[in-house]
């Protein structure tokens, strides 16, 4: 059934107007943005964990505070994430919750492992720069608060991806072991990368209806194509092979074709059968575990305080 409020709420939509907290808004808009968004925050934070596994072992003084500040960079943008799922009548508790109770989805890449210092680059590089490929036109989404976070996580990715890009550059001129190491993590990370973008249009479930509220601004396959089409000269440039045989320009198109993404793969880590997925819920749960005399101590001196201020 449509509504007269439904569409008013269309026309504002199309008028390029921003939705703000306190607006009317469909329900069906409501929850969309609230798993949207808070997919995107548990994403930052289970994000810091590939990572932050390597931070111990940085090879020099310079990459391990750059990598310090990316990882915290994560934890900003996941925290910034759910204020933003908050304007929205849902707490940053129950979607903890959800996150720790193995409910909530997170972007399928960070079921993998960091086996070796290249993969830090090949993050960067790919991973991040496949996020900033998707998440550029969500500063353009029709919630304001979102597509508001969305300009200094944006900004804040691009350095990310400049360091994962030196970082390979550092390695694929390096020793030939370096450049063999760099060229493994490509290998490893092309595939995982380009399932990021989500399922393709025709299996898409949410991308008719949030196209036309206008979270998202260009299709799954678009956005993965435009990705495949900035990232192979830079693949390139580093004197690295892609893994994938059928990759090649399309003179008449002029974007690259590529092979078939194994979408069993990625299904499979939907399920939670990735090759991580435990070991990074078992992280976030002890996490909070002993994070719990950390809550406790503030609930306790805010409690102590706001007596103090009664009197
Ligand atoms: N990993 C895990 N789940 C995914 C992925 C992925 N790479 N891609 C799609 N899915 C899930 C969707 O969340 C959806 O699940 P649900 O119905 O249970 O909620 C299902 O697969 C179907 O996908 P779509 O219909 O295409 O879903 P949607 O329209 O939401 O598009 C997309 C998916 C592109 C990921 C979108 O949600 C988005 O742009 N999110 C914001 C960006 C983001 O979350 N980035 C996280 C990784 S980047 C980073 O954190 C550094």
């Amino acid at each position: 059934l449509v509504t007269q409020d439904d569409i008013r709420f269309q026309e504002r939509i199309d008028a390029e107007d921003k939705i703000e907290p306190r607006d009317w808004m469909p329900d069906g808009y409501r929850r969309t943005l609230v798993r949207q968004i808070a997919q995107h925050a548990h994403s930052e934070i289970v994000g810091m964990l590939p990572e932050g596994n390597w931070i111990t072992r940085a090879p020099s003084l310079r990459r391990k505070v750059a990598l310090l500040a990316k990882v915290q960079d994560e934890g900003g943008h996941g925290l910034y994430l759910y204020s933003a799922a908050e304007t929205l009548g849902v707490s940053r508790d129950e979607l903890v919750e959800q996150l720790l109770a193995g409910k909530a989805k997170y972007s399928s890449i960070f079921n993998y492992p960091t086996l070796t210092w290249a993969d830090i680059g090949a993050i960067g590089w790919l991973v991040d720069g496949a996020a900033i490929m998707n998440q550029v036109p969500l500063c353009r989404c029709s919630y304001g608060p979102y597509a508001r976070a969305m300009v200094r996580v944006c900004r804040e990715e691009s350095f990310h991806q400049r360091q994962g890009y030196e970082l390979m550059l550092a390695l694929a001129n390096g020793t030939a072991e370096q450049k063999r190491m760099a060229q493994d993590s490509l290998n490893r990370w092309w595939w995982p990368s380009l399932m990021m973008f989500g399922p393709s249009d025709d299996q898409s479930a949410h991308s008719a209806q949030n196209m036309a509220w206008k979270i998202k601004r260009f299709s799954n396959d678009d956005l993965r194509q435009r990705f495949v089409d900035a990232t192979v000269p830079q693949a390139e440039f580093l004197g690295l092979t892609i893994p994938d045989p059928d990759l090649r320009l399309n003179a008449e198109t002029g974007h690259y074709d590529f092979g078939a993404i194994d979408w069993t793969e990625f299904n499979e880590i939907l399920k939670g059968n990735g090759p991580c997925n435990r070991e990074r819920l078992e992280a976030r749960r002890k996490a909070w575990d002993e994070g719990a005399w950390v809550r406790e101590a503030a609930t306790a001196h805010a409690a102590k305080r706001a007596q103090r201020e009664m009197k």
